[in-house]
């Protein structure tokens, strides 16, 4: 990944939290689109082959209108299948291009399985209105044996390719998904995954226990889409034939409550699995949110099951829709957490390239504040544990002795046990001095 690499620019911290952002807005776009793709393709699939096998058209046109609802059209497919991909590739770059680059190689793999996979996936589409067209000429009238023939091989061929563009395209879309699933993973884990191979890291109970859910999630959102574009999107589709309509609500509503009714498990695991430097309140929160807008969809469900009518699929929609984006935020905050000392380490090295540039431009006054505010309050506080520990514990060992404080600041050694220890802050002397000597009587205010 060195072409990668060479990509990469130094980031100051306000850059690193904006990448952070942007990252979780690009989740946003790829996560519900790709998820409606994977569990379309899915269900059209099964509807397509149980159709032909009892001759049944209700079937077959639900598996069309299906793959024609879920993959909207070619140019969305490509915004936000593929340019999406490429974008959390070169924020992956930038954010963990020394430490990390393996989460990086999963998501290129990711990558090239999705594209593949969607390019199966829109030909499945588009062959399948070909095949359509021809089993609607099948009673044709003509006494020319030839023609009859035909029309028949190519009925039969373009079925098949169409089969097969849509069984290969899912597979690709799978392997694709379980790559992505486990390069965000990964980025979880800064050092310990690196010797690991391929299969050991896709068989892991980290990887699996959050890719099922991934795909429960895809065929609840599923059927809340399809729910949501059969009768609430521009009215509803009109002049459905009321057996059709019937069905394809029963359908939906089925698929949305058995999926989700399981997710708030996997959501319960998924917590007891991040590593522990992962989880804040924030994590706690967004999850909590997640389970509640989960319970108001199950009473959604109940009452479009009890009232057969379909009066809630817009409801039911963005509840879904918002349970995804709440566990995106929870799950890159937590991200954002495991990785505060490699956030740190990038910074550093932007104040380091900085200085390069601004060398002997300005007067330099040291302010002991600016450097705890800048460097140390990432890890730092006063009274409370954040990466490292409240200097309220440790400090007082010191007697205020600042020599011997800056001796710690310019060269950390492990004190603390149960805490992983200190990088290098890089300071130079006089600026340790000045930031020992602030933080040294800032901790008297909380004796
Ligand atoms: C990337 C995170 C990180 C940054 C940035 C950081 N520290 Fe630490 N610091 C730690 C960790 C983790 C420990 C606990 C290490 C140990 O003692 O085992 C620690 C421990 C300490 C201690 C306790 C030492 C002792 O003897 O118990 C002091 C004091 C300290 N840091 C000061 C600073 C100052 C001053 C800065 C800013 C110049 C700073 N730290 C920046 C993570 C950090």
């Amino acid at each position: 990944m060195n072409l990668l690499d060479k990509l990469v620019i130094p980031l100051s911290p306000e850059h690193i939290t904006l990448l952070h952002y942007i990252s979780m807005l690009i989740f946003f776009l790829f996560v519900p689109f790709i998820s409606i793709v994977l569990g379309g393709n899915i269900l059209s699939l099964y509807y397509k082959s149980k159709g032909l096998k009892e001759s049944n058209n209700l079937y077959l046109r639900f598996s069309r209108d299906i793959i024609e609802i879920v993959t909207i059209n070619k140019s969305i497919g490509i915004m936000l299948g593929i340019m999406t991909l490429v974008t959390s590739i070169l924020i992956y770059v930038q954010l963990f291009h020394d430490a990390n680059l393996i989460s990086v190689n999963y998501l290129t793999w990711a990558f090239v399985f999705v594209t593949i996979g969607l390019i199966l996936i829109y030909t499945f589409r588009y062959s399948s209105a070909f095949s359509d067209l021809f089993n609607s000429i099948q009673d044709y009238k003509t006494d020319d044996q030839s023609i009859k023939e035909e029309l028949e091989n190519y009925r039969t061929s373009s079925r098949k390719l169409s089969f097969k563009a849509g069984r290969f395209g899912l597979a690709f879309l799978l392997i694709g998904l379980w790559l992505f699933v486990a390069g965000v993973t990964l980025a979880f884990f800064t050092k310990d995954w690196s010797d690991k191979n391929i299969l050991t890291i896709l068989f892991s109970w980290s990887v699996i226990s959050r890719f099922i859910p991934f795909i429960i999630t895809a065929i609840a959102f599923t059927g809340a889409t399809i729910l949501f574009s059969f009768f609430y999107w521009e009215g509803g589709i009109k002049n459905l034939p009321e057996d059709y309509k019937a069905f394809v609500r029963k359908t939906g509503i089925n698929l949305t409550a058995f999926s989700s009714i399981v997710l708030p498990i996997f959501i319960l695991i998924d917590i007891t699995n991040l590593p522990d430097n992962a989880i804040s309140s924030g994590v706690f929160f967004f999850l909590t949110i997640g389970l509640l807008l989960l319970f108001l969809g199950y009473h959604y469900l109940y009452v479009m099951y009890k009232n057969s009518d379909a009066k809630y699929s817009l409801h039911i929609f963005l509840v879904i829709l918002l349970t995804i984006f709440t566990v995106i935020i929870a799950d890159q905050t937590a991200m954002g957490n495991a990785n505060q000392t490699q956030t740190f380490l990038l910074a550093q090295n932007f104040e380091t390239e900085m200085a390069k540039l601004t060398e002997g431009n300005k007067p330099k006054v040291i302010s002991g504040e600016d450097i705890y505010k800048n460097i140390c309050s990432a890890c730092h506080s006063f009274d409370h544990k954040v990466v490292g520990p409240p200097y309220k514990q440790t400090l007082p060992k010191y007697h205020d002795d600042v020599d011997k404080l800056v001796k710690f600041i310019l060269n950390p050694t492990q004190n603390n046990p149960g805490y992983p220890p200190m990088p290098n802050p890089g300071l130079k002397p006089d600026e340790a001095k000045a930031v020992a000597t602030y933080i040294l009587k800032e901790v008297r205010k909380y004796e």
